[in-house]
Order: C-alpha cells, then structure tokens, then sequence
C-alpha cells in the first residue's frame, strides 16, 4: 500500500518530505492523465462528505471537483440549513453522518483545532480545509506544487509572504511546507499583522516591499482578514495599502519575480488587479493545481479504507 504516513491531515505538520513528495507525485500523474469526462476508480464505493462551517469557493468546489473524478459519492452539508441551528453539536453532527455510512470528511471550521477534536472522536479521515487562523495544508501543498511546476525545483527558493500573517492559517501551513522543502521563507507587513512573539520557525521580517522584491523569487501575497481581526489593527486600509499593496510599478523592475495569492483576492488593497494578467502572476494556475492536490490526497489516503 503507498500512501502518507497518518489515516487523516489536520495539519502540515502531519506531512514529512517524503509524503508531500508523493503527493506530489500523485497529482503530477492525475495532471497528466486526466482527460474530460473521464473518471478514475479510487474512491468508487466510498462516501465523501464536505462539511464547511465557513464559507469557500476555491476549496469546497476543488475538494468536489477531485471526489467525483475519483468516482466517489459526494455529500454536500450546508451548515447554515443544518440541525446545527436546532442546537446539535458539532460531534453529534459528525456522528449522525457517521452513521449513514460516510468515510472521509472534508471539514471547514472557524475554530482553531475543530478538525483535531473531531478526529479524535472518529474511525472515519478527516481532511482539514481550513481551521480557524490555524492551518489550511491542502493550500500550502497546492501552492508548492504549483512553484515546483513553475521552477522545477523548491530547494533554495526565496519567499516573501506579505500582508495578513497573523491570522492567515494560509501562511502557517506554506511555512512548515516550505521550510521541509528547503525553501527559504520572510514575511512582510504591518508589526500588529506579523506573530512577532509567536514565531517558532524563526522566519525573518523584511522591512519594506522593496526590500522584499529585492530578496525574493516569490511574493505571496495574503488579503487582510477581517473577519478574524479585533479593531485597532491598523490605522486605516489605504494605509495598509499604501506600505504594503503590491503594484504594477512597485514590481517592475523585476519582471521574473512570480507573484502568488490562495485568494479570494480583494484587488485594489493588497493586490494590483493588472497583476492578475502577468504571465509570472500564478493565481489561476493555483487554482488548477487544488483540484490535481486534492485528488492526490483523497487517492492517498483512501488506501487506508483498503487495508
Ligand atoms: N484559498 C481558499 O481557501 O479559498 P476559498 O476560501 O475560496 O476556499
């Protein structure tokens, strides 16, 4: 049996060098022999449930997207329309479509470590899309499997994340995946945006976007996010913009450098919408790239429903 070395992934740090290289190499063979209308049989006989407590379009519709091409039945659950709102538990929630017969569980949450709790209480696999400001690993693998088709190799590559780290669970699952593949990581943003007392992979700080364009092969820019922040974070967000929003002029002196963003993008504040049409720009490739991650995750850890 070749799969990843733990029945589920909560989180990057589940993952060693090996696993996300064959993840990678999974999805390289799903890339290269997927062909409209065409399904494989992976995942034929097994339910997949996407339960998402938050809202998504990228993540939700690629997790999809991959189950149905691997000939699973899907299961949509829409929390807001849920006996969630008659005062179910999130447990018992997962029991009840425990007990129709689902197996792997796709699960977005708001709360930091939901996924890790529910995982505990279940035989079934949980994939977390997205907990809280905590961690998003499908993301971070997309991404770096993106930059791997991009360059041909990881190694030694220099990355600026800019904007929102603190609250973005997008960057703390790119750290631990890029430092495993050797790439080298900064951040770029605002003191109050940064985990400056809570910094456990010792990344640097640039100290402004130029410095930032000088140094690296990569900006990954991050949108401001809002709905996780306090008031009183930043001054205003055409300040936030002005320091730190990537522009047309501020990167044209470096035309090699290939800008990325998870999305969605709220152009205008972090990212400058002609940006989006740059050949460097990577974002749609991105997106493409989730749907070949996802159905390499799924493929793997569906291995483990076999034994
Ligand atoms: N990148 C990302 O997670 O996007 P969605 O919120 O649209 O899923």
């Amino acid at each position: 049996m070749q799969t990843i070395s733990k029945p589920y992934l909560l989180s990057s740090e589940d993952l060693t060098r090996d696993d996300i290289n064959l993840i990678f190499q999974r999805a390289k063979f799903f890339q290269d022999n997927y062909t409209p209308g065409s399904r494989f049989d992976d995942l034929k006989g097994i339910s997949v449930a996407l339960a998402f407590f938050e809202n998504s379009t990228r993540t939700k519709l690629s997790f999809e997207i991959a189950a149905k091409r691997l000939s699973a039945d899907t299961i949509g659950f829409a929390a807001s329309t849920s006996s969630l709102s008659k005062g179910e538990s999130l447990l018992d929630t997962l029991k009840t479509i425990e007990a129709m017969g689902v197996q792997i569980y796709v699960i977005r949450h708001g709360s930091s470590g939901a996924q890790q709790f529910l995982q505990r209480n279940t035989s079934g696999i949980i994939l977390n899309a997205g907990d809280g400001k905590h961690e998003h690993p499908t993301q971070a693998l997309l991404d770096n499997y993106t930059l791997l088709n991009h360059f041909g190799k990881l190694e030694g590559l220099k990355i600026t994340i800019v904007g929102d780290i603190f609250h973005s669970r997008v960057a703390r699952s790119n750290i631990n995946v890029m430092k495993t593949l050797g790439m080298e990581v900064k951040f770029l943003g605002p003191g109050t945006l940064l985990p400056q007392q809570n910094n456990p992979w010792n990344v640097d700080f640039c100290t402004n976007l130029d410095e930032a364009i000088e140094w690296s092969d990569i900006l990954l820019v991050l949108r401001l996010q809002r709905e996780r922040m306090n008031s009183g974070l930043l001054p205003s967000i055409e300040e936030f913009s002005n320091f730190f929003g990537v522009t047309a002029e501020k990167i044209s002196r470096k035309p090699e450098l290939v800008v990325m963003h998870p999305g969605p993008v709220n152009y205008g504040v972090e990212l400058d919408y002609r940006i989006s049409t740059y050949p460097n720009c990577l974002i749609q490739t991105q997106v493409t790239s989730g749907v070949y991650i996802r159905m390499a995750v799924l493929s793997l850890l569906s291995e483990y429903l076999k034994k």
